[in-house]
């Protein structure tokens, strides 16, 4: 007879025959320490939650929420990792509440607190809408001029490469755990001059778009204030959908924006192509 043992509770769980029978022993517990408060006055609570098998953070939210605080403040809506909503800091990383497994945490108090980079509204709930005013900032997808081919036969055509490229940027679920990680507005509070990490996603996800026409270079540099990442990689690191933003997003970015701006051979063939980066680009609408 195999037995396993079981983080969440004391007892063991017994196989016997493909049965599993759990004994009924007592429950495990665990401190979470959190943020209670608002924008302007707060403390950690202690809260000592029980444990069951496979429990993650945001369950204990909800049990401090239903047997102990009820006016516990928290953001969450799926429960699957890919509204974006229930992001927070667990044990001062930024992470989505949902998706973080108590089993996996080291011993002794979780704290749990709200992002850092934006205004706290209470509790763990921060105001996140300046992410949705960068978002507003950003041109949408412009089609650029069809080829011959593309005119005859009405429509676009898109090779699977291209496709596959954009792809990985249209998986963000908008958590901004990415925004809350980077320094730049985290810890310079840089929100004026730089729109952040998911922001460099949306705009690569744009540019990258070989039917997009629209010319996004300055765009990318001057409201997205580009040149202030350098390139740290911890919005990376954070990203729950594992998107390489920095690779894949912001570095392929900056490169065109240097050749743009700063690279003389560059802005020379830019200037016998009639100013048009891209082939499909739409004439300047200026
Ligand atoms: S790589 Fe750039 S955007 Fe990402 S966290 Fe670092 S500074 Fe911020
Ligand atoms: S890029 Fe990743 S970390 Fe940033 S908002 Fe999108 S899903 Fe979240
Ligand atoms: S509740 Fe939707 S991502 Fe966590």
């Amino acid at each position: 007879m195999g037995v396993e043992s079981d983080p969440g509770v004391a007892g063991a769980i017994s196989k016997a025959g493909g049965l599993e029978i759990q004994d009924a022993g007592k429950k495990e517990s665990r401190v979470l320490r959190v943020y209670r408060g608002n924008a302007h006055e707060g403390a950690f609570v202690d809260h000592e939650v029980d444990l069951s098998p496979g429990m993650v953070v945001l369950d204990a939210i909800h049990q401090i929420q239903n047997e102990q605080a009820s006016d516990l403040a928290c953001r969450w809506n799926c429960k699957a990792g890919k509204c974006g909503s229930c992001s927070a800091e667990v044990n001062g990383n930024p992470r989505l509440m949902c998706m973080t497994r108590i089993q996996d945490l080291p011993e002794g108090p979780i704290h749990v607190a709200p992002l850092k980079a934006f205004p706290i509204v209470k509790d763990l709930v921060t105001d996140v809408s300046w992410n949705y005013e960068q978002n507003k900032k950003i041109k949408p997808f412009t089609p650029g001029i069809m080829t011959a081919e593309e005119q005859a036969k009405g429509e676009f055509k898109m090779l699977q490469m291209d496709v596959d490229r954009v792809q990985e940027f249209r998986k963000c679920i908008e958590c901004f755990l990415c925004q809350d990680v980077c320094h730049v507005l985290r810890t310079h509070q840089k929100h004026d001059d730089f729109a952040g990490p998911r922001f460099m996603v949306r705009h690569a996800s744009l540019d990258m778009h070989p039917k997009d026409g629209a010319d996004r270079v300055k765009d990318v540099w001057k409201e997205g204030g580009i040149g202030m990442c350098n390139i740290t990689k911890c919005c990376t690191e954070v990203c729950p959908e594992h998107i390489k933003i920095t690779d894949n997003a912001i570095i392929p970015l900056k490169e065109r924006v240097v050749a743009d701006r700063f690279d003389p051979l560059a802005k020379i063939g830019l200037a016998l192509r009639g100013g048009k980066r891209k082939a499909n680009a739409l004439p300047m609408a200026e």
